[in-house]
């Protein structure tokens, strides 16, 4: 087993840091193209490793996953404002909370949000004109924000949602800024930005302090948040409301921006490859009829799924996933001391041409079966992987896919500016500007007559 791996040399007192923060996309992309699988770092004191290798990634997130904890950085930093709820925990803390949300996202009860999807759907889209130019990255945040108050919650946020739209949105700025500094600041420190993150703070406290009063004087309705409140540990004991408050916030926060830039993305790919488009377009248009999609739709809506698979694998929402070593591994070949940050990009990953030839190539049919199979495991995981994996992966796809085809069976999206939308990655994948997109409204028919040759091994299911 050789020692170190190979990688770029540092600054004397920072590492790597800088460059990591500023850049992260780009530097990793470099790194991995410069010294392959496995690149040593450094991060002021901390060594890292960023892996690439399927192998890897599989033994780090699934086979070891044990010898591996949340890394601190991202921790430390979310759980200033998320507290301790199911993204920053570990250990046996996290085991618990696993166990006690995980309910809410089984199979059946998934299904039964299907429904308020496509309706929150529905009462977008009548707010929608034709011919209108709009920020779609805000609308499609605004409608995953609904979507996951009301399923999980039972709660309209429309009153609401643009207070706790900018407080997440802050939340993932303030992480953003102290991610690109060159070291972190303790919480207790006087600055601006603390006020900041305690004004945000305040709002989410009140809003998600609020769905608990709530929910206490109607009773058990059945929802995430009434198990929350009835759940109890071995000891018998309750969860407190401070408890119940971090696994909500948590889960609002990650339920809904990844989704909403999941589709935003689908749209700006879907406005630059006109044949995907149409395509899509003529299955939405043989399956539904004009009808809205419901959950039971989704299994002939089989192109439709392709495009979400490829834009998520193109702009995965979590770009980066994060470990520490808890004890001495070996990853590649390479002994990795413990307390090692393991960077896992996995963007990098998806787009490495091993995996997906020409890679930076919008092309849904990578997502057939067959071609599916013949690629390892860990070269496509948007949603990570191991005991860890997303807890609201088949929620997201399911609400990924109700979107798109409820949005684009009545509507063609065209990008309204000609300047490049660049991509921001931090804790979250989404583009550095307002999307401006202009509503196209759709009719039925043209849509299957446009269908051409160029897609024509996958076959357009008959009405
Ligand atoms: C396209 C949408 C989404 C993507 C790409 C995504 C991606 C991810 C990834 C990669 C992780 C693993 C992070 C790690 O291993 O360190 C994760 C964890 C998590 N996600 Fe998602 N997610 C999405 C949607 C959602 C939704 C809709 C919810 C909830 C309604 C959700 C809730 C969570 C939670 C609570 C965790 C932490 C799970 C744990 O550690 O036990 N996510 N997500």
């Amino acid at each position: 087993m050789t020692h170190k791996p190979p990688g770029p040399k540092g600054d004397f007192i920072w590492g790597h840091t800088r460059l990591y923060r500023h850049d992260p996309l780009t530097f990793e992309r470099t790194l991995a193209r410069e010294y392959g699988d496995v690149v040593a770092l450094r991060f002021g004191l901390r060594r890292a490793v960023l892996i690439t290798h399927p192998d890897d990634i599989h033994k780090v997130l699934v086979a070891e996953a044990d010898k591996f904890c949340k890394s601190a950085v991202y921790r430390e930093l979310l759980s200033r404002v998320l507290g301790n709820g199911l993204l920053t925990s570990d250990g046996e803390f996290w085991q618990r909370q696993r166990k006690l949300v995980q309910p809410a996202f089984h199979h059946k009860r998934i299904q039964a949000y299907g429904a308020v999807m496509t309706e929150q759907a529905a009462q977008m889209l009548e707010t929608w004109r034709p011919g209108e130019v709009r920020p779609l990255n805000r609308d499609m945040m605004r409608l995953t924000l609904g979507i996951v108050c009301k399923t999980l919650f039972g709660a309209d946020v429309s009153g609401d949602a643009d207070r706790v739209a900018m407080a997440l949105t802050a939340v993932l700025e303030l992480v953003d800024v102290a991610l690109e500094a060159p070291f972190f600041l303790p919480e207790w420190w006087p600055s601006p930005r603390r006020q900041q993150q305690r004004a945000v703070r305040q709002i989410l406290d009140e809003v998600v302090y609020g769905f608990i009063r709530r929910r206490r004087e109607t009773g058990d309705t059945g929802d995430l948040l009434s198990m929350l409140l009835a759940a109890r540990g071995e000891a018998g004991d309750r969860m407190s409301d401070r408890q119940v408050r971090d696994e909500a916030v948590t889960l609002v926060l990650a339920g809904h921006e990844t989704t909403a830039n999941a589709l935003t993305w689908t749209f700006i790919l879907l406005a630059q490859s006109p044949e995907a488009e149409a395509h899509l377009h003529a299955e939405l248009d043989i399956v539904l009829a004009g009808r809205l999609p419901a959950v039971e739709d989704l299994r002939r809506l089989e192109y439709t799924t392709l495009v979400i698979k490829e834009s998520l694998r193109l702009y995965p929402p979590a770009p980066t996933i994060e470990r520490e070593a808890l004890v001495d591994v070996e990853l590649g070949g390479y002994r990795i001391p413990k307390g090692t940050i393991v960077v896992i990009p996995v963007h990098v990953v998806h787009h490495d041409a091993r995996w997906f030839p020409d890679p930076e190539k919008f092309d849904p049919l990578r997502f057939t079966k067959d071609k599916e199979v013949a690629r390892p495991k860990f070269a496509y995981f948007p949603f990570g992987g191991g005991p860890r994996i997303c807890i609201g992966n088949s929620f997201a796809e399911m609400e990924a896919n109700l979107l798109l085809a409820a949005i684009a069976q009545r509507y063609r999206l065209r990008l309204a500016d000609s300047t490049p939308i660049i991509p921001k990655a931090t804790i979250t994948l989404r583009p550095s500007s307002d999307v401006r997109m202009r509503l196209e409204a759709r009719s039925m028919t043209s849509a299957a007559e446009t269908l051409n040759g160029a897609n024509a091994q996958y076959r357009v299911p008959s009405g």
